[in-house]
Formats: C-alpha cells, sequence, structure tokens
C-alpha cells in the first residue's frame, strides 16, 4: 500500500505516525484521538411479551423486552440497565464484544466508553460508519468492576444474542477480544493465533474474524497497528463475501 494511504488509515485509527529520514521505517509509536460521534438509533421499549417465551422464537421488540426484564443470572441484580445492542438491523457486518462496561451500563448502549470511541476510529479507518453495522455482546448486563464474565452467565446469555444473529443475518461476525473470540468459537486457543483468518462459529452459520478489543489497545497502543491489519483484512474478507 502507497505510504499515504497507510498513512491516512492509521491516523483514522488514532496512530501517530513518525516517518523516519528514509521514509521506508515503520510507525513507531500509538496513541488515541478524539472520537467519531456518528448519531446511532437507541433501542425502543416495546410492548410487553411474556418472559417464559423462548428467545428464538421472538421477534425484535419481544426479545428487546425480554431482555430488559431477564433474571436468569446475579448481573440483573447489579444493573443500571441492560444493554441490548445497536445499530442497523440488516447489517452486513456485526461487531461482538464482551459485556458493557460502566459507561454501556450508565447510557443503555454498546461500546460508548472510551474503548467504544476507539471501536468507531478502527470502523473510520476502513471507511465504515458504526451506524451502518451492528453491534452488540456476549453479555447483556455489566459484570461489577468489570470482571470477565463467568461461564454460566454467557451460558445463560448467549440465546439472545443468536436470536439478535438470527434477526439481524449478518454476513460476517467481528468478534473483539478474546473473551468474546473464545466464547463464540468455543476454544482456548490464544487470540494472536486466531487473528487473519475466517472461522467458522460452532453456533452460528456466518464467517467470523477475531481481532483485539478496543480496550486492550487503549491499554497497549503498540498492536494498534496490528488491529488496523486486522481491519484492513476484515474489510477485504466483507467485500469478498458481498461480491
Ligand atoms: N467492552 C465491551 O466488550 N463491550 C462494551 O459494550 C463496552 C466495553
Amino acid at each position: 500500500m502507497a505510504n499515504t494511504k497507510q498513512q491516512t488509515y492509521l491516523t483514522a485509527m488514532g496512530v501517530d505516525v513518525y516517518v523516519s529520514r528514509d521514509l521506508s521505517a515503520a510507525p513507531l509509536r500509538a496513541a488515541t484521538t478524539s472520537a467519531d460521534t456518528a448519531l446511532i438509533t437507541v433501542t425502543p421499549v416495546p410492548a410487553k411479551v411474556p418472559m417464559s417465551a423462548e428467545p428464538a422464537n421472538l421477534d425484535w421488540d419481544g426479545l428487546i423486552q425480554q431482555v430488559q426484564q431477564c433474571t436468569l443470572c446475579d448481573l440483573h441484580a447489579t444493573r443500571t440497565q441492560t444493554v441490548f445492542g445497536v445499530g442497523r438491523r440488516n447489517a452486513s457486518l456485526m461487531f461482538i464484544g464482551e459485556a458493557p462496561g460502566a459507561e454501556e451500563d450508565r447510557q443503555g448502549e454498546p461500546f460508548v466508553g472510551p474503548a467504544g470511541l476507539l471501536l468507531n476510529e478502527m470502523l473510520r479507518a476502513i471507511n465504515i460508519q458504526r451506524a451502518d453495522v451492528y453491534i452488540a455482546n456476549i453479555l447483556k448486563c455489566r459484570p461489577p468492576g468489570n470482571r470477565d464474565p463467568k461461564l454460566e452467565e454467557a451460558a445463560q446469555c448467549v440465546a439472545y444474542l443468536q436470536r439478535q444473529i438470527a434477526l439481524i443475518q449478518p454476513k460476517l461476525l467481528v468478534a473483539l477480544g478474546r473473551i468474546a473470540a473464545q466464547r463464540l468459537l468455543q476454544t482456548d486457543i490464544a487470540l494472536a493465533r486466531l487473528r487473519l483468518k475466517q472461522h467458522q462459529s460452532p453456533e452460528f452459520n456466518v464467517p467470523l474474524i477475531v481481532t483485539y478489543h478496543p480496550a486492550y489497545l487503549l491499554r497497549t497502543p503498540q498492536d494498534k497497528r496490528k488491529a488496523w491489519e486486522d481491519m484492513l483484512y476484515i474489510n477485504k474478507s466483507l467485500q469478498e463475501i458481498l461480491n
């Protein structure tokens, strides 16, 4: 790729680019910049449905209602509100994170805190608007103190995600981070070995690509260059699938 184009992508992802005197050196350091604040539709509150309905049989409104009323695991006791998902309901590309954090719990929307702002920049780096994808999490409620989701919490919650995927029918899934990747692929293989490949999730008949969690990238900015490679791979794979 041409140097200037590469720099445009990296800048959009918040990676500072330092070009050495011989112009061939790689960027040395990464840092975040201000965020994309694209307008996103927040899911409206639907009419009541019985809590006993199987998620697999629910339409959008029923599923939203069921998630809002969910008490299947202990996280319902500590949440401010559930965080269902956001974005285009017929998106080709769907991103799946781990669980809501403090800001998501407050606002009721996934990836609106610092990690979400970086996710917006990662999307912008491949010319995709946040409003054009769908974004959800494995868990719909915040684990206290942002601890990792427990296996049983993910097991209780996954039917909601399965139904979201069935309703959206995305062409490509992207797992953000180790927890989402390992849960969706039902593996304990390290994230570094799962990147830059198309996987088939055992539960969902949709190709799945794995990349770093934006919160990890905020802590480890030197890996932003790898995340940028992942985003290019995601974009290329999506174009191939759509064409
Ligand atoms: N991290 C996640 O995995 N999901 C969110 O919604 C926010 C932070």
